[in-house]
């Protein structure tokens, strides 16, 4: 079942992702948390952290996992999925040692997806998994497809991909990413998702009117018991404007 939940503003909508996230913890202390990189959880990161310095305690047993990274982009990489999750959550939280992160600079990308996969095997299923919309509806980098991968692998990026801000402007870009798959997210017990923004609008409309699809992997969210979708004013009145 998926909750819609519309806040006025992008400061509304991460101060109500902030709080779903210390809501978790209160109720599981040593809860696996699965954080997704790019421009919308910015805030609501932000927010978290400060939930931290007020409740330390609370923040003793959170583990987190990363939901996807570039291949070829290493953690110094300001571009890296790592960079900002280290700069925004882990390095706040003072939590290296309870962060699972891919590495994007691995020499083998397989190989380090099945460590990732490997390791989430035996310390999963997630309980709590943020995540942003691709314009194009991928989560993670579960591009849109003809079929879907399971769990953590290596994967060709779709052209919108490779046009985010994290990366648009790399002379080389990316050739690969590394995500969890489809069924990591749908095994997890909670799901938020977050949508802001105008540009999101036709996204959150094919999520919310369009078929269950591989080709909009956003939609199978619908297959999941429990995913809070919370969008910003501008995202839902674009999502208005053009039905
Ligand atoms: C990126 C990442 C996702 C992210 C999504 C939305 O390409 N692979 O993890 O959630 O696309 O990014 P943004 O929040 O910047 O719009």
């Amino acid at each position: 079942m998926m909750k819609l939940i519309v806040h006025d503003d992008y400061e509304a909508m991460s101060a109500a992702a902030a709080q779903w996230l210390v809501d978790r913890i209160r109720t599981r202390p040593a809860m696996l948390a699965c954080l997704a990189a790019g421009s919308t959880p910015t805030r609501a990161y932000e927010l978290f952290v400060e939930w931290s310095r007020r409740t330390p305690e609370l923040f003793d047993e959170l583990r987190l996992i990363a939901l996807d990274e570039w291949g070829g982009l290493s953690a110094e990489d300001p571009g890296s999925c790592q960079f900002q999750l280290r700069r925004e959550v882990v390095a706040p939280l003072g939590m290296n040692e309870r962060f699972l992160e891919f590495d994007g600079d691995a020499p083998n990308l397989q190989a380090e997806c099945d460590r990732v996969a490997d390791w989430l095997s035996r310390h999963g299923p997630i309980d709590a998994c943020v995540l942003g919309l691709g314009i194009n509806g991928h989560l993670g980098f579960n591009e849109p497809a003809d079929s879907l991968q399971p769990h953590a692998h290596v994967t060709p990026l779709a052209a919108t991909s490779l046009g985010h801000a994290m990366v648009r402007d790399l002379a080389a870009k990316p050739a690969f990413g590394m995500t969890l798959g489809m069924a990591d997210l749908l095994n997890a017990r909670e799901v938020l998702l977050l949508v802001s923004g105008q540009q999101k609008g036709p996204a959150l409309r094919a999520l919310l009117h369009g078929p269950l699809t591989t080709a909009f992997p956003a939609s199978l969210l619908h297959l999941h018991s429990s995913v809070t979708l919370i969008c910003d004013g501008s995202a839902y009145a674009a999502l208005a404007a053009d039905i």
